[in-house]
């Protein structure tokens, strides 16, 4: 890496760019705040507040609803996700392990199931679900519609029946009148839970961290330390983690191995492959979004990393099981400043708080 001290060269930043484009591929130079620049590889940035390179950073605002119902939807959906009535026994609710102040997350290393073991996978956050395509670690389903049916079945995770939990929704006055207002000449069924339901997951949006509004033209909102972690993060040659955690929603929507030490066990969760049986998914799960992230630990599929430094560590190794690894992983040379900074980076793109009224929320519980 080649630091040099060009004063306010960014004011002239497309000259500067080309000239100091040399051979050593990346160049970041830091001539004090806000002014790193990294000029090769994942987009060419400079770090700066608001500097039109890093636009492709910004969130886009989202296609409108394709549903007439507006809000009330929403607010169903709210009720909906915070009601046990969902489950068979009435123990659980989606907020049982989507907990709307641990990002959506339960922090637990594995999600508990009905019976009080622990499944197999982590329980992900749920910020920014609306900009995603594919749900779940291995992507096997396409909507959120169909998505939020999904535990509200399953055995293990909330083990209701269709026919009961209409019943159910029928007997409940509030339920009754507001499906009924919402769907009417439609008798109550489990496909107009899923609408509520994602309806209300599309508002659990994150676009406003402190990131965000240094993106959006804020200066002084990130610290050095943050602004140098950026720089890691998108810098090929150092923490290469904006390959795969790509602009806007920090991920390229793709599936990799990334050498977890789980994948070397006998039986190991094969995570997309079993959806799409080609050799390169074999142990690869979803990259996910990481708005938010410093509220859902502990991390990965597998719950391994406990915190955000037992992460970048490993990243740092390159991945501990080598078999079927992803070829966009490898071992990384980071020093100590260059870690920590990281980690300030990854909670600057966290709020401290949801945005989300808990006591609202809780008090249904
Ligand atoms: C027992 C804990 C538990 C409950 C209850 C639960 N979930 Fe989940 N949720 C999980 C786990 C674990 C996954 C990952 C499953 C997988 O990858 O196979 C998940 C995945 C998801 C995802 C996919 C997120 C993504 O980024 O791909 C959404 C959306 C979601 N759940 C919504 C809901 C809704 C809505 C409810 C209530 C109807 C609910 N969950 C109930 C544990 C739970
Ligand atoms: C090869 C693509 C790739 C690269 C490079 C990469 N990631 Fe990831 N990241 C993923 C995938 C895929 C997962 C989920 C893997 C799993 O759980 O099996 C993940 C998971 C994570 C998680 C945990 C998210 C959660 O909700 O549990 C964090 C935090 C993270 N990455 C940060 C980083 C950082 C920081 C870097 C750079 C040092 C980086 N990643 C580099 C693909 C990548």
């Amino acid at each position: 890496m080649k630091v040099q001290g060009i004063k306010n060269a960014h004011r002239n930043v497309g000259a500067v760019i080309i000239a100091t484009v040399v051979a050593c591929g990346v160049i970041v130079e830091n001539v004090g705040r806000a002014e790193i620049r990294i000029t090769e590889g994942v987009g060419r940035y400079i770090l700066e507040a608001g500097h039109p390179s890093l636009a492709e950073w910004k969130l886009p605002p989202l296609a409108p609803a394709s549903d007439i119902h507006g809000n009330a939807l929403t607010d169903l959906g709210r009720r909906l996700f915070f009601d046990k009535i969902l489950s068979a026994d009435k123990t659980r609710s989606c907020a049982t392990c989507h907990r709307p102040e641990l990002g959506w997350s339960d922090g637990l290393p594995t999600a508990r199931g009905l019976d009080g073991k622990p499944l197999a996978r982590a329980t992900p956050g749920l910020a920014n679900v609306a900009y995603g395509s594919l749900f779940n670690w291995d992507g096997r389903v396409a909507s959120l519609e169909e998505q939020a049916l999904g535990p509200v079945f399953s055995q293990s995770e909330m083990g209701s029946d269709s026919e009961e939990l209409v019943a159910r929704l029928e007997a409940d006055r509030f339920y009754r009148e507001a499906f009924t207002k919402l769907f009417p000449n439609q008798p109550l069924n489990e496909k107009q839970v899923g609408l509520a339901l994602a309806a209300f997951e599309r508002t659990l949006l994150v676009q406003d961290t402190r990131f965000d509004r240094w993106v959006a033209g804020e200066s002084g909102v990130l610290t050095d330390s943050e602004i140098r972690g950026f720089g890691v993060f998108i810098d090929p040659n150092r923490g290469s983690c904006g390959t795969c955690h790509a602009p806007p929603n920090f991920t390229d929507n793709g599936f990799h191995n990334i050498g977890l030490e789980s994948f070397g066990h006998g039986n190991p969760d094969l995570g997309r492959y079993k959806i799409r049986p080609v050799r390169l998914m074999r142990g690869a799960f979803k990259t996910p979004p990481l708005r938010n992230i410093a509220l859902s630990a502990p991390y990965f599929h597998d719950g391994s990393a406990a915190t955000l430094e037992d992460v970048i560590e490993h990243y740092r190794t390159g991945g501990v099981v080598k078999e079927n690894l992803s070829p966009e992983m490898k071992v990384l040379r980071l020093n100590a400043r260059e870690k920590s900074d990281l980690v300030a980076f990854l909670k600057a793109i966290s709020n401290s708080h949801v945005n989300f009224s808990t006591e609202l929320a809780l008090e249904q519980q």
